[in-house]
């Protein structure tokens, strides 16, 4: 049995903002049960130019089709829409730039952006079906190069700007990008990021784009490139640019996220246009039941999942008004947080379980200086959340009167999957655990053999049924698409343990693969152990996680030199610049060991699993879990090996 708390906490059924549990029972059973009927009803969330033919059509998996035929377009559900359904003035952001200052953007002001930066995508030669980058921070312009991509039916990746040269030069051969847009620099906890010159660096190791657009952020230098390089305010018009939204099938794609897997190569996740827009407006409807009043801040970066799904399209279907915040949460000083709740009266805050543990370390007085009582609901999202700083965060924050949804869900599967539904009836909540499946999810617990586990036991969470906002494929790669998520069950495998208590909530306990979750960034620890490699003075590495109190997993890594290299002390200091360089700074190593061998299978594969096990002490009764293609015997012997090299 796994250990899991039983606190019980129920919140007194406000009619405002949540309502009470059994219609959020009576959904979940129409969704799985007719789910002809359901969907047909829900997708009326979003203006379709012309309805679809068949809801589901699931005569190919995994590849599932949703809204068979239906024709939208994003662009157009998110601000058209609005302008022209009366909240043509309603404020879409209000943008708080990291010094203070601030800019607020009417739905009208962001149609007229959005159109005029879709005219100029136009004039760049941008047409449906292209590729393009975006590598931008949390600035205005970001969301409107979504959108004027949308609009024109350009499918676009956006790369989080805290991503090195490498990994941005990889993302742009894989989607073979024509078109970059980008800053000058980002503002960073004071200091400035010089993005320019990261995307120069990584044009060298790419080949396929043409025009780079760079919005003028910091001021600071940024050489450009003649025939190349244009700035933003050079190519956006300024007059009234019309552009008509592509007639977009619901089965063309929206966009395509990459996200870190078990190899070294990230998975270019594709969403769709119709089932990830019916899925997203829904589930944020669902989960924090928004009100035309409110005010929303999903304090996430819009480089992740998150920040496409509920920063940018969810919300602006919905026609709400949102926080967009450039800076850092802690910068100039940890209230930022809370001074931008009081300052703006912010309604909704959805946020990380390592940001609430960040706050909570400097102690209730920064909270305590504002005031905090506009707030309704609370959110998390990224990790699992501790008991502790759950409780931290509905007592202090929302003064225990503010139920926090703690939504489970991945790049993946679009929106929240496993969440408290506010909207459609909140169940009593369980510190830690995100509760129940949001309608349309049909969860379940498999053991390795494939068989449903024991309540209470831990297993692998898998969905039986597909839905609307799940992932069509992955770039170019349909075969690990299937590979991945549905061979190994015939359904989808989530690649996270899960456990079911006796009253059936959910309770997620972390990745079950090579995948670590650092300050809720999701990375793959191969992807560091080549680019370790990629380095002129390591052999060989194997990387993996440490439980961190307070960003989840540490990166710890055990490097082989090359035959004599290391000579000078600084080898460790020089390899975490080597990987900060190419990855970029969140995928830096906390910690690096020297040793002179590692561990391998008779095929020449590194037993990861060994060397972390014997790092933190937790080798198991039955060694023979820590790795399948290994006799008992080599893994004995290979747990020796690490303990005689790190003298554990
Ligand atoms: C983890 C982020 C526990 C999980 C939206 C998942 C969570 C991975 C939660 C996806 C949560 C996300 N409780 N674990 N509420 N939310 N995760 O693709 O391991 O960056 O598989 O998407 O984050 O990370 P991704």
């Amino acid at each position: 049995m796994t250990e899991v708390e039983d606190e019980i906490i129920t919140l007194p059924v406000d009619e405002r903002y949540h309502t009470a549990i059994e219609s959020y029972k009576k959904a979940y059973k129409e969704s799985l049960e007719q789910p002809e009927t359901f969907w047909s009803r829900e997708a009326g969330i979003i203006d379709w130019f012309k309805k679809w033919d068949k809801v589901l059509d699931d005569s190919n998996p995994p590849f599932f089709r949703w809204f068979v035929n239906g024709k939208l377009n994003a662009s157009y559900n998110a601000v058209d829409r609005h302008v022209l359904g009366g909240k043509r003035n309603k404020v879409a952001y209000i943008w708080v730039a990291e010094n203070g200052d601030e800019k607020i953007v009417s739905y009208d002001g962001l149609y007229y952006r959005v159109n005029n930066f879709a005219k100029a995508l136009l004039d760049m030669g941008i047409k449906r079906g292209d590729r393009i980058i975006l590598y931008m921070p949390m600035i205005l312009e970001a969301p409107v190069a979504m959108l004027a991509a949308a609009r024109i039916g350009a499918t676009f990746s956006f790369v989080f700007a805290g991503f090195g040269a490498s990994a941005l030069a990889e993302r742009i051969n894989d989607s073979q990008a024509t078109l970059v847009v980008t800053a000058d620099g980002s503002f960073r906890a004071g200091k400035i990021v010089k993005l320019k010159e990261i995307v120069d660096e990584a044009l060298t190791m790419s080949s396929t784009v043409k025009t780079v657009v760079v919005v003028k952020r910091t001021g600071i230098d940024a050489p450009m490139q003649e025939g190349r390089d244009v700035w933003w305010d050079d190519v956006i018009g300024h007059g009234s640019n019309y552009v008509k939204p592509e007639e977009m099938d619901a089965n063309d794609p929206l966009y395509i996220l990459y996200t870190s897997g078990t190899t070294g190569k990230p998975k270019g996740v594709v969403h769709s246009t119709g089932g990830y827009s019916v899925w997203i407006a829904n589930t944020l409807k669902w989960a924090f039941n928004p009100g035309d009043d409110d005010r929303w801040w999903c304090a996430a970066d819009i480089g992740w999942v998150t920040g496409h799904s509920y920063i940018v399209f969810a919300p602006l279907f919905l026609g709400l008004t949102s926080i967009l915040y450039e800076g850092a949460i802690t910068y100039p000083a940890p209230d930022r947080l809370w001074e931008i709740i009081e300052k703006y009266r912010v309604n909704m805050l959805y946020t990380s379980p390592t940001a609430i543990r960040t706050l909570m370390r400097y102690g209730t007085k920064y909270p305590k200086m504002h005031d905090l009582s506009t707030l309704k609901v609370l959110g998390t999202v990224g990790e699992p959340i501790n008991p502790a700083a759950w409780k931290w965060y509905f007592e202090n924050i929302g003064d225990s009167k503010t139920p926090i949804i703690d939504t489970y869900w991945q790049t993946e599967t679009g929106g929240f999957v496993i969440s408290p539904s506010n909207g459609l009836g909140l169940p009593p909540l369980k510190p830690g655990s995100a509760t129940f499946p949001v309608p349309g999810i049909d969860p379940t617990i498999l053991d390795e053999s494939g068989k449903e586990v024991k309540t209470g036991q831990k297993g692998f969470l898998v969905f039986k049924k597909p839905w609307p906002g799940m992932f069509m494929t992955l770039n170019n790669d349909p075969e690990r698409y299937k590979e991945v998520y549905f061979k190994k069950y015939g359904m989808y495998y989530t690649g996270d343990y899960a456990v079911n208590d006796h009253d059936g909530y959910f309770w997620l306990l972390g990745r079950a693969d090579e995948v670590l979750k650092v300050s809720g960034h999701r990375l793959g620890t191969i992807e560091i152990e080549d680019a370790l490699i990629s380095s002129n003075e390591v052999a060989e590495s194997a990387v993996f996680g440490r439980p961190h109190e307070v960003k989840g997993d540490a990166i710890i890594a055990f490097v082989v030199l090359k035959e004599g290299e290391g000579g000078d002390g600084d080898i460790v200091s020089k390899l975490r610049n080597h990987v900060r360089e190419t990855l970029g700074p969140i995928y830096t190593p906390d910690e690096i060991h020297i040793v002179g061998a590692l561990p391998k299978t008779r095929s020449g594969k590194i037993m990861r699993r060994v060397v972390r096990a014997v790092f933190l002490n937790q080798v198991p009764g039955d060694i023979s879990t820590l790795e399948n293609s290994a006799s008992v015997d080599e893994i004995k012997s290979a747990i020796e090996l690490v303990k005689r090299e790190t003298s554990l």
